[in-house]
């Protein structure tokens, strides 16, 4: 971890700011089987600095009411923080427009409401929908949905021993059937980020439009979506150190414009009668009914808190623990790490051999040291990778080589328990 201002070289100024975001995370004084906890399962969700947790309850303190409908003055202090957090969501991700930042309940809702609003009414027996095969399960069903429901066709791009994508197999697949590609931008079970520059530019030479799952990448990497130039971007807030049950779902205008709501009901109209309903503007439009208000306030203080440190000094930080973690586990004899992509961030997965991945997870939680240990919403990468599931360490800006140095040992110790 480096400073919130200058990147200090001094590496006692780097511990002193890492002790100080710790500190900022109330959970992570908790004990565990009566030992302090190594929480490494950030990329399942990640814990909660005391601002968020604070800006959450203050909300139902002293704003609480609902938004865009009432002449009170509580209906306008909720109606301000929501919209501010839109447009810090905006700035956080480079948006051109706040109408282009839909509230939705996480990346899940998000690829949901693009599958069945976006892609279904624009797919036709025998389109074709691309996406990868280290795709997490949510950026998988929908699609097998919407083209079961147009007789369409779900193709996959593979993916190499090393979990690298393969972009020679993506360029042979896109042709005129094509209409829409959805990519994660760094995969949840390998860490792998994807070449999405390339991915993109190629779907623009066909004109296709591109859905990035964003969920793991926005903690760990800058993310600018108009610099990607992609046409929907899709994360949680859980993820970023913000509320479970709020995600966001970046559109451009025009596609946004374009989409049909799946969800009919207050504050997404303009009119209704029983002859026909006006849809309201965007971003409103897409977001039908008293949304989750108190959750997007915690957003947006989550970006607030990410931005002050800076996500270029998280991803620095992040990028040194997962060396320092892959070059210590891989002194492990019997230890495969699975997923060794050039470009990777945040996530170290790994098998053992003999011992399964839950009965890790379970020897490391008697540690004090939380990790995820199965196919991670992943199976048909599993599948192809020979392999029914892996212990899964990730990392988050709060984590430093203790983490790692009690996971290490706790392997071991898993190692000479279990081990043949
Ligand atoms: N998608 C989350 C994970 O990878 C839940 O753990």
């Amino acid at each position: 971890m480096t400073s919130r201002t200058e990147a200090p070289r001094d590496p006692n100024l780097v511990q002193r700011d890492l002790a100080q975001a710790r500190a900022d995370f109330p959970i992570l004084r908790t004990r565990v089987h009566g030992k302090p906890l190594a929480y490494l399962d950030n990329a399942a969700t990640t814990q909660k600095p005391a601002a968020v947790i604070d800006a959450e309850a203050d909300f139902y303190r002293n704003a609480n009411a609902n938004v865009h409908r009432g002449v009170h003055a509580l209906s306008q202090r909720a109606t301000d923080a929501y919209e501010d957090a839109r447009h810090k969501v905006r700035s956080f991700i480079n948006a051109g427009a706040d109408a282009e930042i839909i509230f939705v309940r996480g990346t899940t809702d998000a690829i949901n409401l693009v599958a069945q609003g976006f892609a279904l009414p624009r797919l036709a027996a025998g389109d074709e929908v691309i996406v990868s095969a280290m795709e997490h399960h949510s950026n998988i069903v929908p699609w097998q949905m919407a083209c079961r429901r147009a007789d369409a066709v779900l193709r996959v791009v593979p993916v190499d021993d090393a979990g690298e994508f393969d972009l020679d197999a993506y360029a042979a697949l896109l042709n005129g059937h094509t209409r829409l590609v959805a990519v994660t931008h760094l995969s949840n079970a390998l860490g792998t980020i994807t070449p999405v520059r390339r991915i993109i530019d190629l779907a623009r030479a066909h004109g296709v439009p591109v859905l990035l799952d964003g969920a793991q990448a926005v903690s760990h990497l800058p993310v600018d979506v108009r610099a990607l130039d992609c046409d929907f971007y899709a994360f949680s807030a859980h993820k970023l150190y913000g509320p479970t049950g709020i995600g966001v779902l970046y559109g451009k205008t025009a596609h946004l414009e374009a989409m049909t709501p799946c969800q009919g009901g207050g504050d997404m109209i303009r009119s209704v009668s029983f002859d026909a309903t006006e849809y309201n503007e965007l971003p409103y439009r897409l977001e039908a009914g008293t949304p989750h208000i108190a959750g997007v306030v915690g957003l947006g203080t989550a970006l607030d808190y990410v931005t002050s440190i800076g996500i270029e000094r998280i991803a620095a930080h992040e990028r040194e623990l997962l060396h320092y973690a892959t070059q210590r586990l891989a002194g492990i004899p019997g230890l495969r790490i699975i997923g060794t992509a050039a470009e990777k961030s945040g996530i170290l997965s790994f098998t053992l051999d003999g011992i399964h991945p839950h009965d890790i997870g379970t020897m490391l939680d008697d540690c004090g040291i939380a990790i995820r240990a199965g196919h991670h919403c992943a199976m048909p990468l599993m599948q192809r990778l020979g392999i029914t599931g892996t212990a899964r360490a990730s990392f988050a800006l709060y984590n430093t080589h203790d983490d790692v140095n009690r996971l290490v040992a706790g392997i071991r110790q898993v190692c000479e328990t279990l081990g043949s």
